[in-house]
């Protein structure tokens, strides 16, 4: 059985098989976690995105979809880079779809790769402006739906959440939705 776990703190220290990056379509790196990953990361992982860009991902990398690159210097064996939607309340309903889609590619990517534990942030509830309530019930339910399918060897799926407020948001949402006990 996949354990889902929150913890507070720095996804860059985390020490897991798959770090998930919430990138952009550029995938050449950006502020938030990509800035991190990439800062703590070193130049190993953006040299695997250019040649993903200069390959298979020309255009970059769509909204919604996942890829994996080396993890560089970080404590982990892989990355794995997924682009959120930027919140936008006409779209709603498009766009929960492709930030569900983050979390189920990632999780797909993870487990072809034969990872036993990864760390999500909050993909989109940054700078793309994602309300984080609502970030947080996807995301939740998102990942307890695709693990209820493919679940491979994964041991733990962690997300990691920057800050307390951000952190109770998850824990509030996970009780509402039964899957804390
Ligand atoms: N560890 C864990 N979580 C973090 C970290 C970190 N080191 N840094 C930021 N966060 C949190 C933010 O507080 C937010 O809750 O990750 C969540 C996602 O925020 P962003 O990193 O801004 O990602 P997102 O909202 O998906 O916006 C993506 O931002 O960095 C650029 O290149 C990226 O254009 C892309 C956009």
């Amino acid at each position: 059985m996949t354990q889902i776990t929150l913890v507070e703190g720095d996804i860059t220290q985390q020490e897991v098989d798959v770090v998930v990056n919430a990138a952009n379509s550029s995938l050449l790196g950006g502020g938030g976690v990509d800035g991190a990953i990439h800062r703590k990361g070193g130049p190993e992982i953006l040299a695997d995105c250019r040649a993903l860009r200069a390959g298979h991902y020309g255009k970059g990398l769509p909204t919604g979809r996942a890829v994996a690159t080396t993890a560089g210097r970080l404590p982990a064996r892989w990355v794995v880079h997924t682009v959120g939607p930027v919140y936008r309340a006409e779209e709603y309903e498009e766009r929960a779809g492709l930030l569900a889609s983050c979390y189920r590619e990632s999780l797909r990517v993870s487990v072809e790769l034969g990872a036993r534990s990864m760390a999500f942030p909050a993909i989109s509830a940054g700078i793309y402006g994602w309300p984080v309530e609502d970030a947080a019930r996807i995301a939740l339910t998102a990942v307890a739906e695709a693990l209820a399918d493919a679940r491979g060897e994964l041991e733990e799926v962690r997300f990691v959440l920057f800050g307390e407020a951000t952190y109770e948001t998850f824990e509030q949402v996970e009780r509402e939705l039964g899957q804390r006990s």
